[in-house]
């Protein structure tokens, strides 16, 4: 039993929450009655704009353990000491699914930490897979109509999700992963996380490199297999939060050891695949993982809205001694991000306490706009240069600058080898085990047998020969095996067997 009174927004104490006011006992009920106007106008307006994609997440607090020196890389105060310590939100998510979705659906897992540095946030904003889909911004709407539920069915139609992916090539590296055993984790704490662009790090001296972050999972990798969702999960759609937050209030805290490789800027021009083509991994022979600390998740939320919901990514968010690189699509993300929340959290979405500055103070000139709920700049001048003490400017670039290299213009990938679309998805294909390719080959084909047109269905089948003949031939024997079926045995209705379940 508390003894607080219950209040109105305004702390005006409330006298009954029973009963509305009305014009007798039985007439209708009195506009005076400001607490049920609030209550209900208030309630109205309870959800904000879910995220376009990522709608579906968990979000957690945790800290950022230094544990090797990599001065001679980066000059980021919040890696500049082995044993330094930096707060951090992380928030793993699906990616196509709106919200209520369930969070074992065949997709990416987003992995997005905040690190609460001295020198500001520092947004590294990740999947679980060290590539993706598509290499250009232009192509990311497309794409993701293509996951969302299709215009008239209201559902996700295979038809949408392979005709695009026969007329786009590159997805073939990415398809072959997502269908892979990783494409559905066993949990959010069983699975790694990938910073999955070329960044750049530069050191005291201004020199710099480009790097490609790795998040190794501490708990090892563990996986859900088709045929055990159902049995695993019991069709709860919270199933990898609810695990997420029993484990963290239990005081089982998960942690992942963070890993980069490291590519000298002089390699980029000649190394054998576009360094800054998102398709692409870099081969680990060429770039060694180097070990850089370790990232421990801890507590979760106490309100789930006002941080999981209201917690703004940007990975524009760079701090001092890191930086962008050409990659197309970090570059397109660098502006999405911002602007998505602005509209879905508000233009004054980093005064939230989840999106302010912990450890690093804020002086700028941004003043009012909506729900300006910092002290917005109290007193002093809003303008600059002043010559009343405002703050001013270091002079000190955040990062290097980027050679260009010709013209401004739209141009095609670059290819730097035959079949560059298909290698790596090939590679990937003849590194897994036979159990593994057999699953795979068998969530391809329950996706692609769901398809009406046969052109779709071979133009989609010919990308994976193209990746590995034999991969190629399993995958449209299973496809043909599987269109003969009665309608009512095709495994092609298995909620299982499609992309987002
Ligand atoms: C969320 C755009 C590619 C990872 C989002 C959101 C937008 C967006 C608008 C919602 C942001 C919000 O409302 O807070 C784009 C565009 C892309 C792109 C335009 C390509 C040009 C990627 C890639 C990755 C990625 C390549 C991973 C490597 C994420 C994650 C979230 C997200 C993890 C959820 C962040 C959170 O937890 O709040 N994306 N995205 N996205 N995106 Fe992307």
């Amino acid at each position: 039993m508390t003894d607080a009174r219950l209040t109105t927004a305004a702390g005006t104490p409330v006298a009954d929450n029973q009963n509305s006011q009305t014009a007798g006992p039985n007439g209708p009920i009195l506009l005076q009655d400001h607490h049920l106007i609030e209550k209900l106008a208030h309630f109205n307006r309870e959800r904000i704009p879910e995220r376009i994609v990522h709608a579906v997440g968990s979000g957690m607090h945790g800290e950022f353990v230094v544990t090797h020196d990599v001065t001679q890389y980066t000059r980021a105060a919040f890696l500049s000491e082995i044993g330094k310590t930096t707060e951090v939100f992380a928030r793993f998510s699906t990616v196509a699914g709106s919200q209520g979705a369930p969070d074992t659906a065949r997709d990416p897992r987003g992995f997005s930490v905040k690190f609460y540095t001295e020198e500001g946030n520092y947004d590294l904003v990740g999947n679980n897979t060290p590539i993706f889909f598509i290499r250009d911004p232009l192509k990311f709407p497309d794409f993701i109509h293509t996951q969302k539920p299709d215009p008239r069915t209201k559902v996700q139609e295979p038809d949408n999700v392979w005709d695009f992916f026969g007329l786009s090539p590159e997805l073939t590296h990415q398809f072959t992963w997502l269908f892979g055993d990783r494409g559905r984790p066993a949990t959010l704490r069983h699975m790694d996380g990938f910073g999955s662009h070329t960044f750049q790090w530069v050191n005291g001296e201004g020199k710099g490199v480009w790097i490609k972050y790795h998040f190794k999972c501490n708990q090892g990798i563990q996986n859900l297999h088709d045929d055990e969702l159902l049995e695993v999960t019991e069709g709860n759609p919270e199933y990898h939060l609810n695990d997420m937050r029993d484990a963290l209030d239990r005081g089982e805290f998960p942690s992942w050891t963070l890993k980069v490789q490291i590519m000298p800027f002089e390699d980029a021009p000649t190394y054998k695949v576009n360094p800054f083509d998102l398709t692409k991994v870099w081969s680990q022979k060429d770039y060694p993982l180097h070990q850089v600390g370790v990232l421990t998740l801890n507590k979760w939320p106490d309100n789930f809205f006002v941080n999981t919901e209201q917690v703004a990514f940007n990975p524009a968010h760079f701090v001092p001694g890191i930086g962008p690189s050409p990659d197309k699509m970090l570059q397109g993300r660098l502006f999405g991000y911002g602007d998505a929340h602005r509209y879905r959290v508000g233009i004054n979405h980093f005064q939230i306490p989840v999106n302010a500055p912990h450890s690093a103070p804020v002086n700028n000139h941004l003043r009012d706009g909506a729900a300006a709920v910092s002290t917005n700049g109290a007193g002093t001048k809003n303008y600059e240069p002043n010559s009343f003490g405002g703050p001013s400017e270091t002079g000190e670039a955040l990062y290097t600058g980027i050679n260009t290299d010709g013209p401004a213009g739209s141009y095609p990938a670059e290819h730097r080898y035959a079949n560059d679309d298909f290698s790596q998805a090939g590679d990937l294909y003849r590194l897994i085990d036979e159990d593994s390719k057999t699953r795979l080959v068998n969530a391809l084909a329950g996706s692609i047998s769901g398809v009406s047109r046969q052109d779709i269905v071979d133009r989609a089948v010919a990308h994976f020969a193209k990746a590995d003949a034999e991969y190629g031939a399993r995958v449209a024997a299973k496809v043909a095996e599987l269109r003969a079926l009665p309608a009512s045995n095709d495994p092609a209705a298995d909620p299982a067997a499609v992309l987002v379940p």
